[in-house]
C-alpha cells in the first residue's frame, strides 16, 4: 500500500444533530452500557464488560488512525451521548485491505444514521488512508446490516460458511461477505 501523508482524524457533524467524532476515554461508561443492548451483543465480535478492558479498547480506538491501522468513529447525539459506532481496522497492510464494522443503540435505529456514517468512513478511509479493498461481513440473517452494507456500496461477494464464531454464545455463522475497493463507483446518493 502506497504510504499516505496522514493528518488529524477528522469529526463529521450529521443530520438531526448527530456528530461523528472521535473517541475518549470518558466514553468507558457509555460504552458498556452500549454493550448491554441484546442486538449489539448478540452481533459483537468481542465483549466488554469492564471498565478496564474498556479502556484498553478505547485507547486502541484512539490510536489505530495515528498508527496507521485503521480509524474509529464514535457516534454521539446532540448531547454528547454514544449512539453508535464506526470502526474500520486494517487486517492486511501490505494489501491495503481492511475491514469495518458499526453498530447503533436503539433509539437511532431506523433512520439512517448507519449508512450515513459507514458511508462518510468508507470515503475517509479509501481517500485519506489510501486502502485499496475495504471488506464487510455480517451474519446472514442481519438483513439490516445487509441493507447498510449494500447502501453503502458495499458489493456481495459470496457466503462464508461458519466464517464468525460470536462471543455471546459461541455460536458458528455462516457470514455474507462484502467489499467495496478504491475504484468502485460509490453509491449515486450515499445516503439511501
Ligand atoms: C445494523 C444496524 C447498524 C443497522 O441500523 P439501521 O438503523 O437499520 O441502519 P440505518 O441507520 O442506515 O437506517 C436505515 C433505515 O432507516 C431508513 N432511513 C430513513 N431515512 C434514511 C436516510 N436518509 N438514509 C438511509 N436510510 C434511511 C431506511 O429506509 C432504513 O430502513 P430499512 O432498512 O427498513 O429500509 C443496526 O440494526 C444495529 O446496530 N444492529 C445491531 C448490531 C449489528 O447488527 N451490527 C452490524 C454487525 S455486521
Amino acid at each position: 500500500m502506497t504510504p499516505c501523508r496522514r493528518t488529524r482524524q477528522p469529526v463529521f457533524d450529521l443530520p438531526a444533530g448527530l456528530r461523528l467524532r472521535r473517541w475518549s476515554q470518558d466514553d468507558a461508561p457509555m460504552l458498556l452500557i452500549a454493550m448491554r443492548d441484546p442486538l449489539i451483543r448478540h452481533y459483537s465480535g468481542f465483549l466488554v464488560e469492564d471498565r478496564s478492558p474498556a479502556l484498553a479498547r478505547l485507547q486502541h480506538y484512539t490510536d489505530s488512525w495515528n498508527h496507521g491501522e485503521g480509524a474509529a468513529w464514535a457516534l454521539c447525539d446532540a448531547g454528547d451521548q454514544l449512539v453508535g459506532s464506526v470502526r474500520f481496522a486494517l487486517t492486511d497492510g501490505d494489501l491495503g485491505t481492511g475491514a469495518v464494522g458499526y453498530w447503533l443503540t436503539a433509539q437511532v435505529r431506523g433512520r439512517g444514521a448507519a449508512t450515513t456514517a459507514v458511508g462518510l468512513g468508507t470515503t475517509t478511509v479509501l481517500r485519506q488512508l489510501g486502502w485499496h479493498r475495504i471488506e464487510l461481513r455480517h451474519a446472514v440473517e442481519n438483513e439490516r446490516s445487509c441493507r447498510v452494507a449494500r447502501r453503502c456500496g458495499y458489493r456481495f461477494e459470496g457466503v462464508l460458511r461458519a466464517g464468525m464464531r460470536y462471543p455471546d454464545d459461541g455460536r458458528w455463522s455462516d457470514e455474507h461477505l462484502h467489499a467495496r475497493l478504491a475504484g468502485d463507483e460509490g453509491p449515486r446518493d450515499p445516503g439511501r
